[in-house]
Parts: C-alpha cells; structure tokens; sequence
C-alpha cells in the first residue's frame, strides 16, 4: 500500500483556508473551501465551467480542444472563485492544484496557473493527486473520516480501495476494460442518447422496464475483486441491433436494464469487498461504504448500494450530487487534508498523467486497464 507520497513534510497547521484548482478533464474549476482546526470543511466558493458544449460533437473529450479551453477561461474561473468566497490571495494558506492522473495539457494548464498563484503570493503549493480528492471529497461534507470502503467510479476510474487515512491507500480491485462512466458514456452513444452518457441513460431509464433484458451481471461470483464493463456494452450493442429501429420505450427498457445489470454487477463486487475490508480493517472499525466519482450521481446505483449496506451491517454515505462529478471544491479540501499534515509539494512538481493511489497493487488481468 502506497499513498501520494508528501514531498516537503512541513509543520502542522490546523486551519485553513485553500484555493483549489481542477482541470484535469473536461471541467474548468475553481474553489475556495475552509477547514478549521476540529477538521471541518466549509465552501467558500465553487465555480465549474463544462466543457460538454465544445466536444458533444465528437461524441467524447478531445484532449487538444480540453486544453485549449482551460486556458481560455481559467483565470477569470479563479477570479470569480476568489471573489465569490471574498478572500484575497493573501488571505489564502495554499494553492492546491490537480497535478494527475488526467489529461497531460490540461493539467499543465491547471498546475501552472496555481503554481504562479503560489509563487507570486508566497503561499505553498499541493499538487494533487484528482483520485485522492474523490476519495476524501465525503470528508468536506460530513463529520466521516477513514478508515472506510471506497468505491470509486467515474468517466476514466472504477475501483474498489481502503482507505485508511490521508495519502493511504489500498486497492482491492479495478476494472479490466472500461471504467464503469465509460460504459455508460458508450452504452448512451451506441442508443443515440448524447454526452456525457451517465445523465441521459439515467434519464431515459426513468420510464423503462428494468427486466425487460436479463443482461450479464459482469464478473458476478467471482472472488478477485475487479470489475469488467466491456461484455455488458457488447450485450448491449447486439440487443440493440436486433431491435431495429428502436422506439423510446425501446431505448428506456435499454438503459433500465443495462443499469439494473450494473447495479448487480457492482453490489456483487462490493459485497465481497466488504469481508475483505471487515478481515483487513481493526476489529471494531465502524462499517462505512464511501461512493465518489461521477457515476455515484446515479440514483439506480445508490439504491442499490443502499439496500447492500442496509444488509450488510454497512453505512453508505455519497457526497451530494454537486461533489460527485468533477469539481475544485474536493481539490481545496483534499489540499486543506494534506496542509494539515504539513504535506506541501515544491514549486518543479510535474503533472503526472498516471498516477494511482495505490502504486503497489498489481496490474489486473486485462487489456486498456484503469490504473
Ligand atoms: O468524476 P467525473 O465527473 O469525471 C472523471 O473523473 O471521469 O465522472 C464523469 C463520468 C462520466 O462518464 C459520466 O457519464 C458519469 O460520470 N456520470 C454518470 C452520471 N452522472 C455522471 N453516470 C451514471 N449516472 C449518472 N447520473
Ligand atoms: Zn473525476
């Protein structure tokens, strides 16, 4: 088990107040959060711009065109973060900056920017690891502090960690082909839903018959903990083909059964997670499953994980849906987490495109693995 390893231990300092920077994808954020000395997070500001508008014609996100975009409206996104929360640079106590896993160009554009803030304002730098956000983002919102079962699922992650502090982190599995926002993101595509996938799936679901298909419920039963999407998306694809032309009740009882074999999918994995973290964690550690990334907006999904930690003994807890997809208000508060400890980077930090939280797990089994 390895963390985002601090580079300049400093001394500890209990309160705080950061600004956060994310661009490590398709959304251009900025945020101020506070902390103060009991470990409590407050946000000051929070401003996300998508960019949805600009890559819906290429049916996903173009990396040169993210960038390109980030650099256009980044400053004025701090700007109104800064005045939003009515503090100057100089009230700040650090600039946090996502500086990985993500698209290389738009992190630069991201890491540079809070690199310069930190340098012309004297304050230290957190170059953050966007993962470890999405992991502590539950912490900003509520009084929850690890150790606790994390599932991760976003556009470009699906894993199953512990978490048993700030930089610690163990993976118990991952996905072996597509991260579980992609396969809503491709499913979405394939029935002529629009991007980004997860909300319209979610949408058009509403009104459809979730038995109607009996898709595969990937990887169910098995006892490595990884996850796998690509077979789901190919039963799919061919069950959609053979309805041509697709009615909307068609497409509906698509997607409300492509998220009914998600959800199964997942709670599979995740209730053999929850022996594992119940052997691995000190006897008497209270029982929590944590969901972040932006698929734990999906309400199929929660109601699932709910009924699995109502049965399990387990307490589920998911950041309200503004927190789940990518925002710069987990950026701050991962950088507040990290200022506490006295963790600060130096100012020559580079972006790292691949950076997993948990650098000694072993590569699953597989082809296009999510690190
Ligand atoms: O965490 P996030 O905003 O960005 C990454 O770090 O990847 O996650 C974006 C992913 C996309 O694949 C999007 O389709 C998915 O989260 N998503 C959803 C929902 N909202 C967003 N998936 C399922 N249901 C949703 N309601
Ligand atoms: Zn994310």
């Amino acid at each position: 088990m390895t963390g985002a390893a601090p580079a300049t231990p400093q001394p500890a300092r209990p309160a705080s107040v950061v600004l956060g920077i994310e661009t490590s994808c398709d959304e251009t954020a900025a945020a101020v959060v506070a902390r103060d000395a009991a470990g409590k997070g407050r946000i000051l500001s929070n401003i996300v711009r998508s960019q949805w508008e600009e890559h819906r014609a290429f049916g996903g996100v173009v990396p040169e065109i993210a960038a390109r975009a980030h650099a256009e409206c980044l400053d004025e996104i701090v700007s109104a973060a800064m005045s939003g929360a009515g503090v100057l640079f100089e009230d700040l106590d650090a600039v946090a900056a996502t500086a990985g896993p993500g698209l290389n160009s738009g992190l630069i554009v991201g890491l540079i920017t809070g690199k310069a803030i930190a340098l012309a304002h004297g304050k230290p730098l957190i170059a953050v690891n966007h993962l470890e956000a999405h992991a502590l983002t539950v912490g900003l919102t509520s009084e929850l502090a690890p150790p606790y079962l994390l599932l991760l699922v976003s556009g470009g992650h699906t894993q199953l960690l512990l978490v048993h502090g700030v930089g610690r982190y163990e993976r118990l599995g991952t996905t072996i082909d597509d991260a579980l926002g992609e396969a809503f993101d491709k499913t979405a595509k394939l029935l002529g839903l629009g991007f980004p996938g997860g909300p319209a799936v979610e949408a058009a679901a509403r009104n459809g018959d979730p038995a109607r298909f009996p898709f595969p419920r990937p990887m169910a039963g098995r006892a490595e903990l990884h996850f796998s999407f690509a077979g789901l998306k190919t039963a799919v694809r061919v069950r959609a083909q053979a309805l041509q032309p697709l009615t909307d009740q068609d497409i509906a009882d698509v997607c409300a059964s492509f998220q009914a074999a998600v959800a199964g999918s997942v709670a599979d994995r995740i209730a053999r997670a929850m022996s594992v973290a119940v052997e691995r964690l000190p006897a008497g550690t209270p029982r929590h499953l944590v969901v972040a990334g932006g698929v734990a907006a999906n309400q199929a999904l929660r109601t699932a994980l709910q009924d699995l930690t109502d049965s399990k003994g387990f307490t589920l807890h998911v950041p309200p849906v503004a927190l789940c997809g990518d925002n710069a208000a987990m950026i701050a508060w991962a950088g507040a987490e990290r200022l506490a400890l006295g963790l600060t980077d130096p100012l020559d930090f580079s972006v790292r495109p691949r950076w997993p939280l948990d650098a000694s797990a072993a590569p699953a089994i597989g082809a296009g693995v999510k690190a």
